[in-house]
């Protein structure tokens, strides 16, 4: 009797054990909408809750306002079907470059609280980014340098394009939690911006789509976001490989591509325009990948889709950079475009560039290590292989810096240039 009696009081401990951890809000991240009064928070439960809320006041302050949500179940596609709560709340009416205390949940649990900052307004100020993909769970070699540089305010938000956890969906998606909950500490202070890449493919991107909130209400395959100076257009390169999921996707991408430029084109609110996707256009490695072909589908498109490649799109429309990732290094090219170098011999080439400005930012760190370097190409500028990130400035309408942070060299600047329009628009056009 005295045996069943700790049987039962150990089976009651394991369950409700089991049931805080379930209810107990985690992967807490926040991403923006564009406009800088608001900010849209996102954790997961791993059971129902009553509510999905957020409590919130400006920071030091008493946390008296709160805004409730709603919350999607989303069942991973693995052979255990683990069932998981993605909350959701969007915040309205904040302040600009202000400071906010919030903690996440319902009744039942509250999270930790934690602080954010919300992006300022307009254009009369230099947004500071980090950028960069292929960062897993394993080997994120950048992780704890953006953890530290998020802590001392450096950053106002994270762009990662494409390539996370590797991956999301692995182990029933438990690699995928493990992934969001060690970036927690940056994606609950700033903006946690995103695009996908070729490991969320997995169940349809179904672990990426119900993992964030991107703007646009296009299952954060693509949108824009405008921050500072900068139109940002963060979009799937991924549409063009995995035709399991609907090759159509390559039109509604394209023409939204299109008419996004399109309205922007003025330049007059955001003078600069600059695209995030997964999959290059232009590298020097010997993978077999996309960009070593010569004619790649994502700049030219398939022969049967040819007026769906990018290169010309983003070419016509003045696109002044394009960030990439995917390959696990780091390369700055010359201004380029259909595989013509423009700039390469002046000894200014930033300055007024006639052709878009390429950047791969691939190596964070993830468990695949380092891709190999081939022969250079003609539009290569500087290639390296050290793990690490990027750090973009968007100083005002004419001027924007890129740095490249070496990992391997203790948070080293191994590559800074300053990118200058005169005109505060792109030379070619
Ligand atoms: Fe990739």
């Amino acid at each position: 009797m005295a045996a069943l009696f700790i049987l039962l009081a150990v089976a009651t401990t394991i369950t409700s054990s089991v049931q805080g951890a379930g209810i107990n809000p985690e992967q807490v991240h926040i991403s923006a909408t564009g406009d800088s009064t608001e900010m849209v928070i996102m954790w997961t439960t791993f059971i129902t809750t009553n509510t999905s809320m957020v409590v919130y006041g400006e920071h030091g302050s008493n946390m008296t306002n709160n805004v409730t949500g709603k919350s999607v179940k989303f069942v991973d596609g693995g052979k255990n079907h683990t069932v998981r709560y993605m909350h959701t709340v969007t915040l309205t009416g904040l302040k600009s470059a202000t400071k906010y205390d919030y903690k996440v949940g319902c009744s039942e649990k509250w999270s930790n609280t934690f602080t954010m900052t919300t992006l300022n307004n307009g254009t009369n100020w230099s947004p500071r980014l980090a950028v960069y993909g292929d960062m897993g769970s394993t080997n994120a070699q950048s992780l704890s340098r953006l953890i530290n540089e998020t802590n001392a305010g450096h950053f106002d938000a994270i762009l990662h394009i494409g390539d996370f956890a590797y991956d999301f969906a692995t182990d029933d998606g438990k690699v995928g939690d493990d992934f969001m909950n060690e970036i927690q500490e940056i994606a609950t202070q700033i903006p946690y911006m995103t695009a996908p890449g070729n490991h969320e493919e997995a169940y349809n991107f179904s672990h990426y789509i119900n993992r964030f909130a991107m703007p646009g209400g296009h299952a954060n395959y693509y949108y824009s976001w405008d921050v500072g100076n900068a139109h940002f257009i963060l979009f799937s390169t991924e549409v063009y490989f995995f035709f399991q999921y609907g090759p159509e996707l390559v039109r509604y991408q394209y023409e939204w591509l299109e008419k996004d430029l399109k309205e922007v084109n003025s330049r007059k609110d955001r003078p600069w325009i600059i695209t995030g996707a997964h999959r290059p256009m232009y590298c020097s490695t010997v993978d077999g990948d996309d960009c070593n072909r010569r004619e790649g589908i994502v700049r030219v498109g398939y022969p049967f889709l040819h007026e769906y490649g990018l290169e010309t799109l983003f070419y016509h429309y003045g696109v002044d950079i394009e960030l990439w990732a995917h390959e696990h290094e780091y390369q700055r090219m010359w201004p380029v475009y259909n595989r013509t170098v423009y700039n390469g011999s002046d000894s200014e080439p930033y300055v007024d560039p006639k052709a878009p400005v390429h950047f791969i930012t691939g190596s964070a760190g993830c468990k695949e290590g380092h891709v190999l370097s081939g022969e250079p190409m003609p539009w290569d500028a500087l290639r390296n292989r050290d793990y690490g990130y990027s750090y973009l400035t968007v100083i005002n309408s004419t001027h924007a810096r890129w740095q490249q942070i070496s990992d391997d060299k203790g948070g080293k600047v191994i590559d800074d240039v300053t990118i200058v329009r005169n005109n505060g628009y792109p030379a070619w056009l």
